[in-house]
């Protein structure tokens, strides 16, 4: 099992380049099997979740090399409209390959994602608009089949603006004969990363970012080069780490327009922070005042992975904040963790109540998910003395070298696996 040992208290210094974005990245890579050919990809991060799409990929019988960030997919040969247990639960977003594989196959068969820490992760949103597009749907066995000779291109209305039901409508609508109207969908920057990549691909899709996606389906995919994002989240992840350490870090390569929510909160919290083009400045004292509440939705509201990070930003600020989480039910699993540092934190089912106390004290801790376990490498940055984080592959999942980018602006971080 993977640890972390952070020795708090360090100042922050420097600059850094935004890593791509992984919830980007991911249904892109789905993305590429829509292309009779090759698809080269830049900028993609090193992370567990893209060497899992990446396997799944080489099962379905695409040929992909790797070069630090390019990814070359050859998606000329599909020999697979399956994918299987093992592979599927490597990654939860798997089922985004759902909507690619019956558009480029007429067939697809995984198994159900089920829940995950972050609590049920139901996919109803995606099979109703897969369902809208002319798909038949079987689930038995724990299995997912879905058939479709010809899919038709329709109106889909989201019940609610899910990003990856959006992505599965985005991906099957492509291959659909005719035009898909997507109401309701999804405004995160991830889906415009994704209309850029199909663009370029030769699909004729336009609207995303905002409510209504127009597809003119059933083009021949394309050969494609695409740069991939740069990653919001791994953004407010490092910003609010530095906010609550203390120093200064710069930016580089980012949007700082996806961020707002995020530098909004940090400024109100008492951080300087100037914006440039692609470059973003924040200077933070370490001592941050309680800002009003926020709650998480839908982008443009405050991101739901930003959550964790910019609660532990606020445990140490004078006076209370609260948090209330809108998105997935289990997002609170770190607090328990905090606390253990000596955090003031009160719960009640989606609220957080954070009252600042004067000082966290270094810990064992657990890192239960992805984003609770950012959270803890921020808190452990501002806390008096050593801080051990256990389970930290979940961290790997969503930050390329975390422990090394820290520590080129000083942190003293320290992967620790056979401790
Ligand atoms: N939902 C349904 N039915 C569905 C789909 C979603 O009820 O068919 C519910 C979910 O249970 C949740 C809400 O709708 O309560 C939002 O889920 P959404 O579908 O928007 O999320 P997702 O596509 O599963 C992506 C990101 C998440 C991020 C959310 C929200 C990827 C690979 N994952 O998940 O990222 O939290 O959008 O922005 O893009 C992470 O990176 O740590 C992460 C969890």
């Amino acid at each position: 099992m993977g640890k972390l040992k952070v020795c708090g208290g360090n100042t922050l210094r420097g600059s850094l380049r935004v890593q791509g974005a992984k919830n980007s990245v991911l249904p892109i890579l789905a993305a590429s099997i829509l292309v009779r050919g090759e698809s080269l990809l830049r900028n993609c991060p090193n992370l567990k979740d893209v060497d899992a799409a990446i396997a799944i990929l080489r099962y379905l019988g695409c040929q992909v090399t790797r070069d630090e960030g390019d990814v070359h997919i050859d998606s000329a040969a599909i020999v697979r409209r399956d994918i299987p247990d093992e592979l599927m639960r490597e990654m939860r977003s798997s089922v985004i390959f759902l909507g690619a594989i019956l558009g480029r196959c007429g067939e697809a068969v995984l198994s159900m994602p089920g829940g995950c820490e972050l609590g049920p992760r139901p996919i109803n949103l995606h099979l109703d608009a897969l369902r809208v597009l002319g798909a038949e749907i079987e689930e038995h066995g724990g299995n997912i089949i879905c058939r479709a000779e010809r899919l038709v291109g329709a109106s889909v209305h989201l019940a609610s603006p899910s990003v990856g039901a959006t992505e599965n409508a985005m991906l099957a609508a492509v291959s659909a004969v005719g035009e898909t109207i997507i109401t309701n969908a999804a405004r995160e920057p991830e889906i415009v990363d994704l209309q850029n990549f199909l663009k370029a691909a030769g699909a004729r899709i336009h609207g995303a970012g905002t409510p209504t996606i127009t597809i003119q389906g059933g083009g021949m995919m394309r050969p494609v080069t695409h740069r991939i994002m740069p990653d919001r989240i791994v953004a407010a992840t490092y910003l609010s780490a530095v906010a609550f350490a203390g120093g200064r870090l710069e930016l580089e390569d980012i949007v700082p327009g996806h961020v707002t929510a995020v530098t909004d909160a940090l400024r109100a919290a008492g951080c300087e922070i100037t914006v440039r083009e692609d470059n973003l400045q924040l200077v933070s004292t370490g001592r941050l005042r309680a800002i009003s509440p926020v709650m998480t939705g839908p982008y443009p509201g405050f991101p739901t992975d930003a959550q964790p990070c910019l609660l532990t930003a606020c445990v140490k600020s004078k006076g209370t904040t609260v948090f209330m989480e809108n998105i997935f039910q289990n997002r609170y699993r770190y607090v328990e963790e905090l606390r253990r540092m000596g955090a003031d934190i009160k719960l009640e089912g989606r609220v957080a109540v954070v009252t600042g106390v004067e000082r966290l004290t270094g810990a064992a801790v657990s890192a239960a998910d992805l984003r609770g376990g950012a959270a803890l490498v921020v808190a452990a940055l501002g806390a008096a003395g050593e801080t051990v984080i256990s389970e930290a592959e979940h961290i790997d999942r969503g930050y390329d070298g975390i422990a090394e980018t820290l520590g080129a602006l000083g942190a003293d971080v320290e992967r620790t696996d056979d401790v």
